[in-house]
């Protein structure tokens, strides 16, 4: 086996599945995880030598249990070098005060619960040196009237990578924890919440670009690229951060 270990939470589609392959051009050895098994399978299958394919839904305690059991068999003594997770939920748009709990507790319960479930799973794995990074979004800085609940989640998964970076800061490992925040990127996901809001022409359409200041998507890619920095030893002095890969959103007179 070549490479230090990694595993990619949600890597099956999407931006994990940009930076599961993304790591394993940088030659790591690569674990794809998701909740759909064939997703994970399909990714790793194209990937070839030094990829694998594990399924486990993220909120699920008992499966992260057996994953961390999977994962110990795969990587031995060598440890897990990365830890990056994917996995959010952002289909449901409506202001806060119009969610109703089921759909609140569902954002928050996979976008916090379940990063914070995984990356317990995952901690007594991590060897010297070690990266976790969790995707957030440019909603956890910014307020604004509509997708309310998802704003709240990763606000609070901000947080929840703050406090873990300050955690695994003052253990021995010197364990990094920090995050990435995209902008606006063309997903599967995003494809399926575009077409059921029946905007499915936002994706492709400069007027929808306005409050963009570079006036484009953010690809998959460039998560990608923000990740792998994050998990190399080029970025062995950050943590705690959430670093907006956003195409200027975050940065725009509104
Ligand atoms: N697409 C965007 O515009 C955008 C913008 C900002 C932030 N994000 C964030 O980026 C991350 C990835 O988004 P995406 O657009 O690639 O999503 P996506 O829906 O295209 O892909 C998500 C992947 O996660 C898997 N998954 C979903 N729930 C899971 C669970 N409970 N357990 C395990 N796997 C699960 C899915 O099967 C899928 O493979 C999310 O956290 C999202 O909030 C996306």
């Amino acid at each position: 086996m070549m490479g230090q270990h990694a595993i990619v939470m949600g890597g099956g589609m999407g931006i994990g599945e940009a930076i599961a392959r993304k790591l394993h051009a940088d030659g790591w050895t690569v674990t794809v995880v998701d909740r759909v098994a064939a997703q994970a399978s399909n990714v790793a299958n194209d990937l070839g030598e030094n990829a694998f394919f594990e399924c486990a839904d993220i909120t699920r305690a008992d499966q992260l249990a057996d994953l961390a059991t999977s994962m110990r068999e795969r990587v031995g003594g060598e440890g897990l070098r990365a830890v990056v997770n994917s996995v959010g939920v952002f289909d449901y748009r409506l202001p806060v005060l119009k969610t109703d709990l089921a759909n609140f507790n569902r954002m928050l319960n996979v976008n916090v619960t379940g990063a914070f479930l995984f990356t317990q799973a995952m901690e007594p794995l991590l060897v010297q040196d070690a990266s976790v990074v969790h995707i957030s979004s440019v909603n956890g800085e910014m307020a604004g009237p509509t997708l309310g609940a998802y704003k709240v989640s990763k606000a609070a998964l901000n947080m929840l990578v703050r406090v873990l970076a300050s955690e695994l800061a003052r253990d021995p490992r010197r364990i990094r924890v920090n995050a990435v925040a995209p902008g606006w990127v063309d997903t599967p996901g995003e494809r399926k919440v575009q077409a059921a809001l029946g905007t499915p022409e936002s994706l492709s359409d400069p007027k929808a670009m306005k409050f963009i200041p570079m006036a484009r998507l953010t690809k998959a890619s460039e998560i990608a690229n923000a990740v792998a920095f994050l998990c190399s030893a080029g970025a062995s002095g950050i943590t705690g951060q959430i670093v907006p890969v956003d195409c200027g959103i975050t940065n725009a007179e509104v």
